[in-house]
C-alpha cells in the first residue's frame, strides 16, 4: 500500500476526483491565470480500474497520493484515457505507462499520432473514434471526438452508467479551488474565469463549438455530470450553464460596448484616450478603458469578448507601434474576435506610422473600420481633443444604433 496523505475526492461512488491542484500558477503560456489552475484527473472503480487523464508531469506524485487513498496501489490500474495530448494532461502519461503498466491506453486518433510526437509512445497507445465504446467489465467508457476545441486531438469521454461526461479542455477554467463542484464556489468568480478561458483558449474555435453544441444533443448522452480538465464541476441546477455560456461567447453578438486600450509615452495619447471614452460614454454606449500597463493581454481578450467595439491608442516609436500595443493586438487577433468595429487613434513627433500598423491588426480581425484613425502631433490642443470626443461620439452612436438593430 503506497503512502497517502493526499485524498481523493468524490464524484460519485464509482468516480474519485484525483487530480492536482496548481495554486500558483500565474502564467499559462502567455495567458495570466492569476487564480492558478486544477488539472483533474478521474478514478473510475469499475470491473477494470481507469484513470481518465493525468496531470502536467512535477503533479505526478500528488496524484498517485490521491489514487493511492483509494485503491493503494496506483498498479492496480487497468486502463488509462487519455483526452487530449497537450502536456498539462499527459505530461505524467509516460511514467504512469512505464510505472503502472495499463492492459489498455486509449486516446483519439489524433491523440495517438500526437502522443507520439511528443512522448513515442505510439505503440502503447489505441486508438478510438467517435462512436467507439470500450467495456470495463461492469461499466463502459464512450468515445466523442472533438477536433479543434481545442487541439485536433481533443476527445469526450463518457460513462453512461454514471452519466458522466469527461469535457477535458472544453466548459473548463483556470481557476484553483479545492470546492470540487461549481455549486460550492463563488458563482461570480467561475463565470468569470469561464469567461476569461474562452477568451483565451477556445475563441478562435468558435465555429466549432457552435457546431457541436448543434450536434451533442443528437447523441442522446444522458449527462448529469460534466467533469472537466480545468477548475470545478457542473452537475444538478448548474448543467445547462456551460452549454448557456458557451452558445453566447461563440456567438459573438455584439454587446453595446466598446474596450478602448491605450499604450502611452508622455500622456498624449493618454488625454486623446479620456476625450474619446467621454464621446462613447456620451454617445449612448458603455466603454471599458484599460490602459496598458495595467492590463495583461489576457484581461484585454476577455474584455473584448462580445464587445461592439476596440478603440486602439498607441503612439509611434521608432517608426512603429509601442511595444505593450503590438504584444496585445498580435495576441487579440490570433484569437480571431469578430463583430467588431475598429477605431485606431495615438500621437506622434514626426513619422506617425504607428495608427496605420493598428488599422492592419484591426483589419486582420475582420473589424468594420469606423475611420482611417486620429493622429496628433507631440500633445493634444484643445482642438484636437475636441475631434476626439466627437470621435467617440461617432464610435459610441454606432455601437448604439447597431445594439438597436439587434433588438
Ligand atoms: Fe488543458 Fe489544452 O490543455
Amino acid at each position: 500500500m503506497m503512502e497517502s496523505h493526499l485524498k481523493a475526492i468524490k464524484v460519485t461512488d464509482r468516480v474519485w476526483w484525483v487530480g492536482a491542484i496548481d495554486w500558483g500558477l500565474k502564467e499559462f503560456h502567455g495567458y495570466k491565470t492569476a487564480r492558478g489552475t486544477t488539472y483533474n484527473a478521474y478514478l473510475v472503480l469499475a470491473d477494470k480500474i481507469t484513470l481518465i487523464d493525468t496531470v502536467k508531469a512535477p503533479f505526478k506524485e500528488e496524484m498517485y497520493q490521491r489514487i493511492a487513498s483509494v485503491i493503494g496501489d496506483p498498479a492496480k490500474i487497468d486502463i488509462v484515457v487519455s483526452n487530449h495530448a497537450e502536456m498539462d494532461h499527459s505530461g505524467s502519461l509516460p511514467d504512469v505507462i512505464r510505472e503502472v503498466q495499463p492492459e489498455k491506453v486509449y486516446a483519439s486518433v489524433m491523440g495517438v499520432k500526437t502522443l507520439d510526437a511528443h512522448f513515442r509512445i505510439g505503440d502503447k497507445l489505441t486508438a478510438v473514434k467517435t462512436g467507439d465504446s470500450i467495456s470495463l467489465g461492469n461499466m463502459s467508457v464512450a468515445f466523442v471526438e472533438t477536433k479543434m476545441l481545442h487541439w485536433p486531438d481533443s476527445m469526450f469521454s463518457y460513462i453512461p452508467e454514471e452519466k458522466i461526461l469527461f469535457s477535458q479542455d472544453g466548459f473548463g477554467m483556470h481557476f484553483a479551488t479545492d470546492k470540487l463542484f461549481v455549486e460550492e464556489n463563488d458563482w461570480a468568480v467561475v463565470e468569470q474565469e469561464m469567461k476569461k478561458y474562452y477568451a483565451n483558449i477556445l475563441l478562435p474555435f468558435s465555429p466549432q463549438v457552435l457546431k457541436l453544441l448543434e450536434d451533442f444533443p443528437k447523441l442522446g448522452l444522458d449527462v448529469e455530470i460534466i467533469a472537466t480538465d480545468h477548475g470545478p464541476i457542473w452537475r444538478g441546477k448548474m448543467l445547462a450553464k456551460p452549454f448557456e455560456l458557451y452558445k453566447i461567447w461563440a456567438t459573438q453578438a455584439p454587446e453595446n460596448r466598446a474596450v478602448l486600450i491605450y499604450s502611452t509615452m508622455w500622456h498624449s495619447t493618454e488625454k486623446m484616450a479620456v476625450a474619446i471614452a467621454d464621446g462613447i460614454r456620451e454617445g449612448g454606449s458603455d466603454v471599458e478603458v484599460l490602459p496598458l500597463d495595467a492590463h495583461s493581454r489576457s484581461d484585454v481578450a476577455t474584455h473584448v469578448l462580445c464587445a461592439g467595439a476596440l478603440v486602439v491608442g498607441s503612439p509611434t516609436i521608432n517608426n512603429g507601434m509601442y511595444p505593450a500595443t503590438a504584444d496585445v493586438l498580435t495576441y487579440i487577433r490570433g484569437l480571431r474576435p469578430r463583430n467588431l468595429l475598429g477605431v485606431a487613434f495615438g500621437s506622434f513627433g514626426w513619422s506617425g506610422e504607428a495608427v496605420a500598423q493598428v488599422n492592419e491588426y484591426l483589419a486582420g480581425m475582420k473589424a468594420e473600420l469606423l475611420t482611417d484613425g486620429m493622429k496628433v502631433k507631440y500633445v493634444p490642443a484643445e482642438d484636437d481633443l475636441k475631434k476626439c470626443f466627437e470621435l467617440g461620439l461617432q464610435i459610441g452612436k454606432a455601437l448604439k444604433e447597431r445594439a438597436a438593430a439587434k433588438a
